[in-house]
């Protein structure tokens, strides 16, 4: 699958078979988020990998738009490293903050073109460092349902997404 066939093709998926996710499927999409880039090559990310059963329903459970999460065969957590080796500058525009972001689409795309399907789950803070023992110098971004997608995924409709009229302006913002 190409790039953009993967970025105009995927779905949130939120039904999920019992299967697990293969070691070889997984480690490709961590790595795709690896390789996500970030303001002077800082890779301020920190991927947890969550496979356990029973701390995927507790932070499922947590999650206010997120219960279906339950039966994911695998979370990704990602966090981001407040001290990240940024300038003052990028610093203050939380541009560390964003590569997460970068990061997590990086591997739903990746994940979707192995055909595994996912989820951003908004994860409920206090709960997750809870869970985790995410170190205090880490800032939650969010976190990746993943599995083997079981049902129909539909596709976008064409009234899916705003047209691009309504969200692009040349050369000035109005
Ligand atoms: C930052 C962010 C947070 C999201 N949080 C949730 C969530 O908590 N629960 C959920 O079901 N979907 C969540 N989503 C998925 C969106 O609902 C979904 O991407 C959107 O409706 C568009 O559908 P599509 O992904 O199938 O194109 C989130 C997406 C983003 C980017």
């Amino acid at each position: 699958m190409n790039v953009l066939d993967a970025i105009n093709t995927r779905r949130s998926v939120r039904k999920w078979q019992k299967r697990a996710v293969a070691k070889t499927t997984l480690n490709k999409i961590l790595n795709a988020g690896r390789m996500a880039p970030s303001p002077l090559n800082s890779q301020p990310w920190h991927f947890s990998v969550i496979v356990d059963r029973k701390m995927i329903k507790t932070l499922a459970a947590s999650a206010q738009h997120g219960a279906f999460a339950q039966s994911a065969t695998v979370l990704i957590v990602v966090t981001i490293e407040q001290s990240a080796k940024v300038d003052t500058w990028l610093h203050e525009h939380d541009q560390h903050i964003y590569s997460g972001v970068c990061a997590i689409q990086n591997m739903w795309l990746a994940a979707w073109s192995l055909g595994i399907g996912g989820c951003w789950i908004t994860i409920d803070r206090k709960a997750t460092e809870k869970l985790l023992g995410v170190p205090r110098s880490h800032v939650l971004l969010g976190s990746l349902a993943l599995g083997h997608p079981t049902g129909k995924v539909h596709k976008h409709l064409d009234d899916d997404r705003r047209p691009l009229s309504d969200m692009v302006t040349f050369d000035s913002f109005r």
